[in-house]
């Protein structure tokens, strides 16, 4: 599959900015993931381009299906269907709204990548100037351990990547938050 499907398919569905920034952030993150993992021998499904069109395409029907949990993805399957995606695509973004039981790494890394990015991007937004740029590792996971601290974004969700892809907190943390850094004016940080 395309880079380019993928794009088609995150305009047809996303109409909010943040969402848009959203689904880059992920792809970038997937993407730094699948450069981690690679390195180890590790990867077990997807190419490089497929950990990233998952990423951009998680969460792209989340306004059409009306930020239903019951309906989030649907909308989406049916796309990646269409353009004959790959079923490891497909279950990655089913598996990360628990349509589908995570298989693959590509899937793990997503479930947990996806709440990271969110952290990450609260933890920009209360500094000063709200960018990624001055943000460490070290204040990301701080604020990490704080359970009132951008509550939505899902601690034992992001804290899956110990046991489920075996990458320690503090360096999952590093590798998306250099990830987003690298496409920080994309993003809007
Ligand atoms: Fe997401």
């Amino acid at each position: 599959m395309e880079r380019e499907e993928a794009v088609k398919i995150v305009n047809d569905l996303v109409e909010s900015k943040n969402i848009r920034y959203h689904c880059l952030a992920a792809e970038a993150a997937m993407i730094a993931l699948y450069g981690h993992f690679e390195k180890q021998g590790k990867v077990d499904a997807g190419t490089r381009q497929d950990w990233g069109i998952v990423g951009l395409l998680h969460d792209a029907d989340y306004e059409v299906t009306n930020k239903s949990l019951e309906l989030h993805t649907q909308e989406t399957t049916k796309k990646l269907k269409e353009v004959g995606a790959p079923k490891e695509i497909i279950d990655a973004v089913r598996g990360h709204a628990d349509k589908e039981s995570r298989e693959t790494l590509m899937a793990k890394a997503i479930y947990a990548a996806d709440e990271m990015t969110g952290l990450i991007v609260a933890a920009a937004l209360v500094r000063p100037d709200k960018k990624l740029e001055g943000l460490t590792a070290e204040s990301v996971l701080k604020r990490f351990k704080e359970p009132a601290f951008a509550r939505s974004a899902n601690r034992e969700q992001i804290k899956t990547c110990e046991n489920e892809l075996g990458i320690s907190l503090p360096e999952f943390t590093e590798v998306i938050l250099n990830s987003m850094k690298e496409i920080s004016k994309e993003i809007g940080l």
